[in-house]
């Protein structure tokens, strides 16, 4: 199975009633140093994810898989994608905050760390000084260095 990746712009309809419906953060998605993305399978909109650059260190946010596409490994393929779009522009480790999907992310590679073990880039976004309540995981993992960039996203 694959996943083909295109850019959604951050004030796309679709997008933006996949995140609502998952009551995911929507006020904060204009910024340019964030990049989001429509995830397709065999044509038809499966999901959506996007990334927060910096520098080395890179926020993964706004996955949502459409509640028809769960449970088929695209959650996965998802993760995987936007990590190898983030390595193909510089960065080394991946950081995301959840408050209702850690142990997904534990399946993908990440690991539950403090909040202090973060970068000071990751602890002032939005999603983790203020759009995520205090009780939200945050989960890190070093992206592997032979993760290859790709608009097709091979299982
Ligand atoms: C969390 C979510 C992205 C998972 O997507 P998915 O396509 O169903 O996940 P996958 O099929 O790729 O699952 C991969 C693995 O994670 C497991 N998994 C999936 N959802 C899980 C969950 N909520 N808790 C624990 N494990 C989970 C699967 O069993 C699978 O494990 P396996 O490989 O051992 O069988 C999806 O349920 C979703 O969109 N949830 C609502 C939005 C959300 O919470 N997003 C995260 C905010 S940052």
């Amino acid at each position: 199975m694959s996943v083909d990746l295109e850019p959604v712009a951050p004030d796309a309809a679709d997008f933006i009633a996949a995140l609502e419906a998952e009551q995911l953060p929507t006020d904060d998605l204009t910024a340019s140093d964030r990049s989001f993305f429509r995830f397709k399978r065999d044509g038809a909109i499966a999901g959506y994810g996007g990334i927060e650059l910096y520098g080395r260190s890179m926020l993964v946010r706004s996955i949502v898989v459409l509640p028809q596409a769960r449970g088929q490994g695209i959650g996965r393929l998802i993760t995987k994608g936007l990590l190898e779009h983030a390595a193909a522009h510089g960065a080394m480790d991946a950081y995301l905050l959840t408050t209702s999907a850690a142990d997904f992310f534990e399946t993908v590679g990440f690991k539950r760390i403090q909040r202090d073990a973060a970068p000071p880039e990751i602890l002032s976004t939005r999603q983790a000084s203020s759009l995520c309540p205090s009780t939200a995981v945050l989960l890190m993992m070093p992206i592997p260095h032979n993760i290859q960039p790709s608009s097709r996203i091979p299982s």
